[in-house]
């Protein structure tokens, strides 16, 4: 990758000056040879400042927009920011990007805070250059995303996002520090990586609450957990290499594997960066203050000292298998697992890892206190798709009941994931099928607030017209007795 540096140092060869006219016309021919590889320099940094940010895990690989993100409000659509000029975001200059990504303030809206702007704001000048120049050098396209963003009042009135950012963006209070490969980490994590948008808690007003820098939140039926280096809530457990795996390949250690948000987060964002801004990333994590937070119990993957060489041989999958189904007491979760998930993840949960189908034994998902991902996983699967070549998983709402689920839950958490007693139920599948996300108390009470307003002032219009008619035409009645 070509570093701000190397392009700024290209930038200057171009103001050096020969006197005479042979001289200048052989700048000339360089100098538009410079010119083009300094561009081309660009689109490279700039298509790199991109999956740094994750443009693509909202907006799309094609840029064209679409992705729903789900909020206790309603749902709010990502745009197509293609350089179509008339449904994307063709006619951008640089300085329309930057508002975009500093102020969250398009040419001819405002907008939601969804889009992560409250992180992006700390981008550099030289990053959003480059992704400028980057994004007009895709390919345009002409189409309108497939969904419409849709909130009840009153927060269909974009003017309200101006009260919001007024109130609550603005230079944030992070971690600093003076170590060079520590700022980098930083400014992947704080700004490009929006890590804090889903990983950091959020009060009732969806503002980042700094002081619980990335102590995990809940968004939509998913936990994004702890990634302070908490020993049991957090990441303590975790090594570098841990985190630049999972990163990189979206599996770490065989013991954890991403899913859900951070599955799409992966294959479009992190697994693109360069071996130091991983390192960097990892770094910083680590040194972040530590801060307890969050239900969990046992560290969700074991110190690398406890964790289990998952030891599998040529043909044991169906071995363990014919074994098994020979068995004539098997239990009723037993029977489902053997029906439902053995065949990838081997009756002794030791899984395939060589070809990705990951060991149960021992997995973070299952070593969670709290369920919540887990069910999802089982109800909507995981898409193929981080790395090269690696599988999908079903998911399993259509197929089975939730009551099923909740059982096969429950074996696996027990059987393999170490956790004392497990007892989810069907209710709890329907949950994470449909998470009431709740709107936070200040939001309802503002949502109610704005329907009173707007209610007394239909009232004061009506009743005002109805005295105004009211008196004139007492007036004309009195002119007519005269
Ligand atoms: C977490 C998801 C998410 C990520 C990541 C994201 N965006 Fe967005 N973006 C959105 C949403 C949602 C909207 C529409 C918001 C609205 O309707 O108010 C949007 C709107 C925009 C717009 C405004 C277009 C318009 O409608 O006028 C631009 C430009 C944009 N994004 C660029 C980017 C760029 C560049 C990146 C990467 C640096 C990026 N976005 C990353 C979710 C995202
Ligand atoms: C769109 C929301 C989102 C963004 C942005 C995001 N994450 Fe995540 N992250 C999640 C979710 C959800 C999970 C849980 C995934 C699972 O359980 O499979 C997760 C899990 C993780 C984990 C595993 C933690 C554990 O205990 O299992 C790490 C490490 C992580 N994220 C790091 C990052 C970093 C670093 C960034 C920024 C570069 C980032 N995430 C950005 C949503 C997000
Ligand atoms: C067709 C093969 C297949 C079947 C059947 C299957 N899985 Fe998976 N499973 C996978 C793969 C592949 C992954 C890893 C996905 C990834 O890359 O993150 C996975 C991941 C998991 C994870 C870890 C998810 C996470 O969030 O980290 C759990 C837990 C799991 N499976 C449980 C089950 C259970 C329980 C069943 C039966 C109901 C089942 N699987 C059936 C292929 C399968």
């Amino acid at each position: 990758m070509p570093t701000a540096a190397q392009s700024s140092a290209m930038n200057l060869r171009y103001s050096v000056r020969l006197g005479t006219p042979i001289a200048a016309l052989m700048l000339a021919g360089a100098g538009l040879a410079e010119t083009m590889e300094s561009t081309s320099t660009q689109v490279e940094l700039g298509a790199y400042v991109a999956r740094a940010s994750g443009c693509m895990s909202c907006h799309g690989e094609d840029l064209s927009g679409g992705y729903r993100i789900e909020t206790p409000m309603g749902t709010i659509v990502a745009s197509n920011i293609s350089p179509s000029g008339k449904y994307g975001i063709g006619g951008y200059s640089r300085d329309d990007l930057a508002k975009v990504l500093r102020r969250g303030v398009s040419p001819d809206r405002r907008l939601y805070p969804a889009m992560p702007y409250a992180s992006y704001r700390g981008m550099t000048d030289e990053d959003i250059d480059a992704l400028h120049v980057w994004l007009q050098d895709q390919d345009p396209v002409d189409k309108e995303p497939d969904h419409a963003t849709d909130l009840p009042f009153p927060f269909n009135i974009r003017t309200g996002i101006m009260a919001w950012n007024w109130l609550y963006l603005g230079d944030r209070d992070l971690p600093e520090t003076d170590d060079p490969v520590l700022r980098r980490g930083a400014y992947l994590v704080d700004h490009l990586g929006h890590c804090g948008e889903c990983h950091t808690p959020r009060n009732g007003f969806f503002v980042m609450q700094d002081d619980q820098y990335l102590a995990g939140e809940e968004i939509d039926g998913w936990l994004s957990p702890n990634l302070t280096a908490a020993p049991v809530t957090g990441i303590g457990t975790w090594t570098e290499q841990d985190i630049n795996d999972y990163l990189r390949t979206g599996h770490a250690g065989n013991v954890v594997q991403a899913a859900g948000p951070m599955a799409r987060f992966v294959e479009h964002g992190t697994s693109h960066l360069d071996e130091d801004d991983l390192a960097a990333i990892a770094a910083y994590l680590k040194s972040l203050p530590v801060i307890e937070a969050g239900v969990q119990d046992m560290p969700a993957i074991p110190p690398v000292a406890e964790r289990e060489e998952p030891r599998h041989h040529y043909g044991q999958i169906r071995a363990e298998m014919a074994q098994t189904l020979a068995r004539g007491d098997l239990t009723e979760p037993e029977q489902l697992y053997l029906d439902h998930c053995a065949a990838c993840h081997s009756v002794s949960g030791k899984g395939q890892p060589q070809a990705y189908y990951p060991p149960l034994v021992q997995n973070a998902a299952l070593r969670r206190a709290d369920a919540g991902n887990l069910l999802q996983v089982l109800i909507h699967g995981v898409p193929a798709g981080k790395l090269y070549r690696a599988p999908a998983m079903p998911g399993f709402e259509d197929e089975l009941s939730h009551d099923q689920i909740a059982m096969l839950a429950n074996y696996t958490r027990t059987t393999f994931g170490e956790r004392p007693d497990s007892s989810l139920t069907a209710a709890d599948v329907q949950r994470a099928i449909d998470p009431e996300d709740e709107m936070p108390a200040p939001l309802r009470t503002l949502q109610v607030a704005a329907w009173v307003g707007l209610i007394g002032l239909i009232v004061l219009i009506v009743g005002g017209t109805m005295i105004f008619w009211w008196l004139a035409r007492r007036r004309g009645l009195k002119r007519q007795e005269n």
